[in-house]
């Protein structure tokens, strides 16, 4: 096995950070650190390690063979071209960032200006702060793609760190974005509308989510045993056309999108019932009609 890179970090947030502590771990020489003041600068440096060079962040990309471009996804592209254009990068390096969204053509001025090779690593996991990405780090999901020669780089420092390395097609990062935003941040939204509907029903917040949490676990266990078409249960799966209908009265009164939530995800759940084979096809359209608003008979 050949000797582990040198690397830099740029974007000592929470991330870099994180990945820079985890790097030293597994015997990486971490070089340089740096970001846009000193103090995030030299805290994040002091954490990663004693030998990691709190410098600027021409200093950082002149000094590693791979540069970690830990940025926010807004500042990657303008970031790298910058440091690109003035050949701040050592020719043939390998830059790396760590965006979800984004693939790694956004790096391309690196590889156009200094021969550089890109990619990106994008860990499929919440980190709210460094200490709570060091743990969850080990056995997270990561998602690489990029050039070949980046391809071994980024594949390896995923496995030293802890984290479990998936190749995807470049063109394929915004819809696999979009799937890891419906499935964290959007089920953030959904339990907070349905705390709002228990509110509204006189339920406090407290009591309404002690409540619910207990079901929204044994739903995930379920999924997680048997997927989720076998883990579908309620009205739309049962045909309950008049338990919909007084659903849909009821939440209209509800403040915000909570009326349009549950319609939208009556609509896709009305699609599951079908895959699930428990409703019939005439069901689901009257389900569908009545979600749509466009049958007032049960109403
Ligand atoms: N946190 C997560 O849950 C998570 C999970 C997976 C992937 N990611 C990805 O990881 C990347 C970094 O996210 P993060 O959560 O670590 O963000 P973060 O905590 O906000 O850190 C970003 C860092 O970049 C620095 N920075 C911003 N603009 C800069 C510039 N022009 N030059 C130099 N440094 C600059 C910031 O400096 P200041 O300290 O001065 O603001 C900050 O230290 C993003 O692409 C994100 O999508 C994040």
């Amino acid at each position: 096995m050949s000797e582990l890179p040198t690397l830099a970090i740029i974007g000592p947030g929470k991330v870099g950070t994180s990945i820079g502590i985890l790097a030293v771990h597994a015997g990486y020489p971490v070089v340089a650190v740096a970001g846009r003041t000193k103090e995030s600068t030299n805290s994040a440096a002091r954490q990663i390690g004693k030998n990691v060079r709190p410098c600027s962040v021409i200093e950082a990309a002149q000094s590693a063979t791979v540069v970690l471009l830990c940025l926010p996804d807004d500042a990657i592209e303008q970031v790298c071209t910058s440091l690109a254009q003035r050949k701040k990068f050592l020719e043939r390096a390998v830059v790396v960032h760590f965006s979800g969204v984004h693939s790694s053509t956004i790096l391309s001025a690196a590889r156009d200006c200094c021969q550089c090779s890109v990619a990106s690593m994008h860990p499929l996991q919440t980190f709210p702060t460094v200490d709570e990405a060091i743990k969850k780090m080990s056995d997270t999901y990561c998602f690489y793609e990029g050039d070949e020669r980046a391809i071994p780089v980024v594949e390896r420092l995923a496995k030293n760190i802890g984290l479990i390395p998936i190749r995807i097609a470049s063109t394929s990062k915004p819809l696999y974005h979009a799937a890891a935003v419906m499935a964290c941040n959007y089920l953030v939204a959904l339990m907070d509308s349905a705390i709002m509907l228990a509110e509204n029903a006189g339920i406090d917040r407290k009591t309404a989510w002690s409540a619910l949490e207990p079901l929204v676990r044994t739903t995930l266990n379920n999924i997680s045993k048997m997927g989720t078409i076998s883990s579908l249960t309620g009205p739309i799966a049962r045909g309950d056309l008049k338990t919909v209908s007084r659903h849909l009265q009821e939440s209209a009164l509800a403040q915000g999108h909570i009326a349009s939530i549950y319609r939208t995800m009556g609509l896709y759940t009305v699609e599951m019932a079908i895959r699930k084979g428990s409703i019939t096809q005439r069901k689901a359209e009257e389900i569908i009609d009545l979600l749509l608003g466009s049958d007032n008979s049960h109403t």
